[in-house]
């Protein structure tokens, strides 16, 4: 029996789709079962529970054999990453997949990827086996840059030239589903899966020609200011905290310490392509 965390939110709803897709019965502990209601009408057996709450993730943890462990980004991951998987390993969870980063790099000083390894580092001296799934910067990080590139023919972002790989989220959800689901589990432990698109790494020019090809209007990159940017985009993330943290990654981009490296792993896993930058952005039309 399975187990997912984060269901409610972008990779575990991913997850949970694609493993609804598959016919496959899964637990799913959520905080709140009322924001949940709608995956508990497709089936999803739903159990009450908190990562602050080491007894909750226990009880939820009874008859699991294999779990998904994905949590939002925040001062508090690292802690109740670490918590979850001290919980798991007394009770003897048979395999714990982690969604991670591909950011997380040894030397790195930029807080959530030092999270991720800090999670990381603890499932691999746990003793369970382990599969890490590290998708690269998602493309629904660039979905609210369309309207305006509509609007004014720009993509203004603080990037300078640096580079990323793309992946869609959806495309990291199937790959949970297929590896967590193999006949023949044991060909995922001890894996590291940085997953992306099939698109070439690309700056930020690159996306704006491919928003542009899409819209049917020539948009520009221009580079703005990163405090400005980060002003702007603050109330879509959870606190300061995240705030911050999100713009020392875009900075680590912007200086090309984190350039994205382009991967085969998903054609090679799941037998297909991921959904291309164009693609996506057709789909958003
Ligand atoms: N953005 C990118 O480009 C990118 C790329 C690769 C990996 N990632 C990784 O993706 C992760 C973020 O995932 P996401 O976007 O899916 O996050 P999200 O949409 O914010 O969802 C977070 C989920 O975790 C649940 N949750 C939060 N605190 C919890 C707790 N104490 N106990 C139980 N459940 C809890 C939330 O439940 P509620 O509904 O109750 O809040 C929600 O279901 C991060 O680890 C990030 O590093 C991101």
């Amino acid at each position: 029996m399975i187990l997912l965390t984060g269901i409610t939110g972008n990779n575990g709803g991913a997850t949970a789709t694609a493993l609804l897709e598959k016919g496959i019965k899964f637990r799913a502990l959520v905080r709140d079962p009322a924001k949940a209601a709608a995956w508990a009408d497709k089936g999803v057996e739903i159990v009450k529970g908190d990562l602050e709450d080491p007894a909750s993730v226990a009880a939820a943890l009874q008859g699991i054999d294999r779990a998904v462990l994905i949590l939002p980004n925040g001062e508090d991951q690292e802690r109740l990453e670490l918590s979850f998987i001290e919980t798991a390993k007394q009770a003897g969870l048979p395999w714990i997949i982690k969604l991670s980063s591909p950011e997380a790099i040894r030397g790195t000083t930029s807080p959530i990827p030092l999270a991720h390894i800090a999670a990381e580092d603890a499932i691999m001296a746990s003793g369970m086996n382990w599969t890490f799934v590290r998708p690269s910067f998602y493309m629904q990080n660039l979905r609210g840059v369309v309207q305006p590139a509509r609007e004014t023919g720009k993509l203004s972002w603080p990037m300078g030239d640096g580079t990323v790989a793309l992946t869609d989220t959806a495309d990291a959800g199937a790959f949970i589903a297929k590896i967590i689901t193999d006949a023949d589990s044991s060909q995922h432990y001890g894996q590291c899966y940085d997953i992306t698109g099939p698109d070439p790494v690309m700056n930020f020019h690159d996306i704006a020609r491919i928003i542009g090809e899409v819209i049917g209007r020539e948009v520009v990159y221009e580079d703005c200011d990163a405090d400005a940017f980060q002003e702007a985009i603050r109330p879509f993330h959870r606190n300061q905290w995240h705030s911050d943290a999100v713009a020392h990654l875009f900075a680590e981009i912007a200086n090309g310490a984190t350039p994205g490296i382009k991967t085969n792993t998903f054609q090679e896993i799941m037998g297909r392509p991921g959904t291309s930058f164009k693609e996506f952005l057709q789909n958003l039309a």
